[in-house]
């Protein structure tokens, strides 16, 4: 398997090679407290070792419900918000046809995701789409109590009852959350619903490898056991017994650190493949609820290349000068597709004839690099050999052990999601949930 690989000869005017092994030390302090769960928040390490410990019988199992899934339903609704919900998203994209909404032969159900906002035009529209479609559903809610995914949940399973019948519905709705608690537990269990457990000790943002994620990338009809595969290759790579210098998990944490510490304090994940566009989502949420609490924390920010050199293109080549790109460059794309010669040449581009689009592609993100430098960014360049599972579940792995160890770096606990609770505390007062009179009361005095 090729492996993903970093590049930091884009950092060099701006942190030195010195300021970066100065990390080394606390770096790999941070691999011993994760691996010896000696740090903050070490009740949710479950992640750490979770891809070699993936069984051959779970993967037979998920894959068994995703096939009844897929035999039984045209539509199915992944239900979830956060990391109950990104992962299975970012890889979903990144490996669907741009196109597969309205291929005509289509052999794979269609994926489609609620429960990520409380839209009622969303919600109106989805539930109006499934009128006429065989659906079934992906309940997943670590805690099992979620308001945006509870609330789709509800009307949807309610919808699939009515339309499917109740036994058909049961066959078409799966549960992924806790083994005890929570009311998605305790509606799956009283209704009899097949249902998968997330572990207590792996947390959301880090749940991509449970059948959190591999569920709905089964049901999708991509192969998670080249996923798995992948992120067991990265558990072994990014390892606390790996030297910092051959580290890339390692390496990631301590430039990023380092350039922080030169006020370059807004990381911007770049990708030059629209389809990639969710995996920067699923970043921006493993980093900023990982990092952004006391105060402290790389503000995480993602643009689309070449698409968004168009609009924020300007800011970052010539804007307040706290930013650094870490650029996801795809090696090898999967089509091949000329630039055909045109006799006439009236739009000119006949400088491209018979090239591949992607060497086109691949010039505008070098130019995009040296332009970006010159104007003051630092470059951080990691290398995807292909977008497939393989490499997928490589860079996830990656991220989430760049992102344990960054956190510990940083000193923080990169586990927990504290300020998260906030809205929800005063979403409830305002909406009278019982539990709340005297926040309610507070909030009202203040409106
Ligand atoms: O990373 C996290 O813990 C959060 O983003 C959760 O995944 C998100 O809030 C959804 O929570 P739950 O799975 O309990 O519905």
């Amino acid at each position: 398997m090729k492996q993903i690989t970093l590049n930091l000869n884009k950092v060099a005017g701006f942190v030195s090679q010195a300021q970066i092994d100065a990390y080394a030390p606390k770096v790999q302090q941070a691999q011993q407290m994760l691996e010896q769960g000696t740090g903050l928040g070490n009740d949710f390490l479950g992640w750490l070792h979770l891809p070699s410990g993936i069984t051959q019988e779970l993967l037979a199992e998920l894959k068994e419900v995703a096939n009844t899934l897929r035999e039984n339903c045209e539509v199915v609704i992944v239900a979830g918000i956060g990391g109950s919900y990104l992962g299975a998203r970012s890889v979903i994209e990144a490996l669907s046809n741009s196109f597969s909404a309205s291929l005509k032969d289509k052999k794979d159900p269609m994926i489609v995701f609620a429960g990520h906002n409380i839209s009622e035009d969303y919600l109106f529209e989805l539930t109006s789409f499934l009128k006429d479609k065989r659906f079934g559903v992906i309940n997943i809610s670590k805690s099992g109590t979620t308001t945006e995914t509870a609330l789709a949940f509800r009307l949807l399973k309610k919808q699939c009852e009515d339309q499917r019948g109740k036994e058909m519905a049961k066959k078409c709705i799966v549960a992924v959350t806790d083994a005890k608690k929570g009311a998605a537990r305790t509606t799956a269990d009283q209704e009899g619903y097949k249902s998968f457990v997330i572990p207590d000790n792996v947390g959301g943002r880090f749940s991509v490898l449970t059948p959190v994620g591999l569920l709905p990338i089964a049901v999708a009809g991509f192969d998670i056991d080249s996923f798995v595969q992948g992120a067991v290759e990265m558990e072994k790579a990014c390892g606390a017994d790996v030297p910092f210098e051959k580290n890339i998990a390692s390496q990631y944490a301590a430039v990023r650190n380092a350039l922080a510490d030169e006020k370059k304090t807004t990381e911007i994940l770049v990708n030059f493949n629209p389809k990639l566009h969710y995996v920067a989502e699923w970043w921006k949420q493993l980093y900023g609820e990982s990092e952004g609490k006391e105060n402290k924390g790389i503000f995480p920010a993602a643009v689309d290349f070449t698409t968004d050199l168009h609009s924020m293109g300007q800011w970052i080549q010539e804007g307040v000068r706290n930013i650094f790109e870490t650029v996801i460059s795809v090696a090898e794309v999967n089509h091949k597709l000329e630039v055909p010669f045109d006799e006439a040449n009236l739009d000119g581009l006949n400088f491209l004839a018979g090239k591949r689009v992607d060497e086109v592609n691949k010039m505008a993100e070098l130019g995009t690099q040296l332009a970006h430098v010159d104007g003051g960014v630092p470059n951080i360049r990691i290398v995807l050999p292909k977008v497939d599972e393989a490499s997928i579940g490589q860079l996830f792995y990656f991220f989430e052990r760049a992102c344990g160890i960054s956190g510990y770096v940083l000193g923080v606990n990169p586990f927990n999601q504290p300020g998260v609770e906030a809205y929800k505390k005063n979403m409830f007062a305002l909406l009278n949930k019982p539990g709340y009179e005297e926040d309610s009361k507070a909030i009202q005095s203040r409106l």
